[in-house]
């Protein structure tokens, strides 16, 4: 492709190439927003639960047919879902749960929530995804599960993953808030553990304002879950277990979903796959378009790893380049390009998790970090600190055919590696 001449970078005050503009999201079909309006007006506010709600019925009803037929137990968040599902599957006071510190940090607080201690293995320095080579050291008479994130819509590798739970007889969590859609060997994220939460927040690949859910391929684990989620639990449903019912009451986190989100969840859930297909193509496009880059580059997946692309992350090269990722991501947001570092430090360098001089507002799992002995000042990660210190990433809300966007993008990032002389001095001044 023909690379834009070299120009005065707009952070150095030159004409900046121009914002990249995406299409409006969330989008929300006339029909949904019809639904909605008649739900309000109506006065249909509240969905206690499956019986009384014929929304959240069809709404997990659908999520359950995506998910290969796991039970589905719709939530106010993907938080909620995940927290939930840890209840379901009794992880709890003082368990281990093995997992990334590179992350949103909800994949991590649904685990604190729980009385339970998060141990931090490291990643793969490209994708930021958990690396399953590093998890069987981290294995103590403690542990009891492996929560894998699929961050930024990549598919963990599951397979790996499950082989090392079969082994030590771990269960497995998958967080798939930002992977709708993406797959493994042909099969859907969500669909290999034992549990897996979602967030359908309105910036999500599958968005509705805020709700989540959670799905098991275990009844009992589904169960037990209702009972946190929401007042009487399922109780009230058909095969809800006997053992189960004195502990069906209102000592709950009320995390159950609204008959609004059902019908958002439902109505957005069948453009899903084409959507995913649009960024696919689109950041196929863009990878194209980069490929005489110098310095940045997208990760390379197997055929057999499909990503939904919530979030495009890159890496940049910056021993080649003789520049921090900072200055070159500030040169690229200058042009129009908005670009983020999304995880800005490893999670277990984040003060709240340092029981040992903590001085902030009360947190409920500083106790637990305490008893457990655990010092995740000492914790190293250096693969995460690569990711971290390269990482260019955008939100790719680019549902829709976009192949002048990707390549006006790429234009951006040819027009601050032309100038890179430049960027080198103005760093040094
Ligand atoms: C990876 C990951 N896990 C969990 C969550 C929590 O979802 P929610 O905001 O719906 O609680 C998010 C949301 O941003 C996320 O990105």
């Amino acid at each position: 492709m023909k690379k834009s001449t070299s120009k005065d970078l707009a952070l150095l005050g030159g004409q900046p190439v121009g914002k990249i503009e995406s299409p409006h999201f969330p989008l929300f079909t006339d029909r949904t927003i019809k639904r909605v309006s008649k739900l309000l007006i109506d006065g249909k506010a509240v969905g206690l639960g499956r019986s009384h709600s014929p929304e959240i019925v069809e709404a997990e009803e659908a999520v359950s047919a995506y998910h290969s037929g796991r039970h589905c137990l719709s939530t106010s968040s993907g938080h909620g879902a995940l927290q939930m599902a840890l209840a379901g599957l009794e992880i709890g006071s003082g368990d281990e749960v093995i997992t990334t510190p590179y992350t949103w940090g909800a994949s991590i607080s649904c685990i604190l929530h729980q009385g339970a201690i998060p141990v931090f293995a490291d990643v793969d320095p490209v994708t930021g995804l958990i690396d399953p080579k590093t998890i069987p050291s981290l294995i103590t008479k403690r542990t009891r599960a492996i929560l894998a994130v699929h961050i930024f819509g990549q598919p963990a590798n599951m397979p790996a993953i499950m082989a090392i739970a079969k082994k030590h007889k771990l269960v497995v969590i998958e967080d798939g808030s930002q992977a709708h859609g993406a797959s493994f060997k042909g099969k859907r994220v969500g669909n290999f553990g034992d549990a897996a939460g979602f967030s359908c927040m309105g910036g999500k690949l599958l968005a509705t304002t805020e709700a989540g859910y959670l799905v098991t391929p275990k009844k009992d684990v589904y169960w037990k879950a209702s009972l946190l989620c929401q007042h009487m639990g399922r109780s009230p449903d058909k095969g809800f277990p006997k053992e189960l019912l004195p502990y069906a009451d209102s000592l709950v986190y009320t995390y159950r979903m609204t008959p609004i989100n059902a019908v958002l969840l439902t109505e957005q859930l069948k453009k899903l796959d084409r959507e995913v297909d649009h960024r696919r193509r689109n950041a196929e496009h863009l990878r194209k378009y980069l490929s005489e880059s110098h310095y940045v580059s997208l990760p390379v997946y197997k055929s057999y790893e499909k990503p939904a692309y919530h979030i495009l992350t890159m890496n940049f090269d910056h021993a080649s380049a003789g520049i921090s990722r900072d200055t070159f991501l500030e040169a690229i947001k200058a042009e129009g390009l908005m670009v983020m570092a999304y995880v800005p430090s490893p999670i277990p360098s984040w003060h709240r998790l340092h029981w040992q001089n903590y001085k902030g507002p009360k947190a409920v799992w500083i106790e637990a970090l305490k008893k457990s002995g655990i010092d995740y000042r000492k914790s190293k990660h250096p693969n995460c600190e690569h990711k971290i210190a390269s990482a260019l990433d955008m939100s790719f809300n680019f549902y829709k055919p976009a192949k002048s966007s990707m390549k006006k993008m790429a234009d951006i990032i040819y027009k601050v590696e032309a100038n890179i002389d430049v960027l080198r001095r103005w760093e040094k001044r």
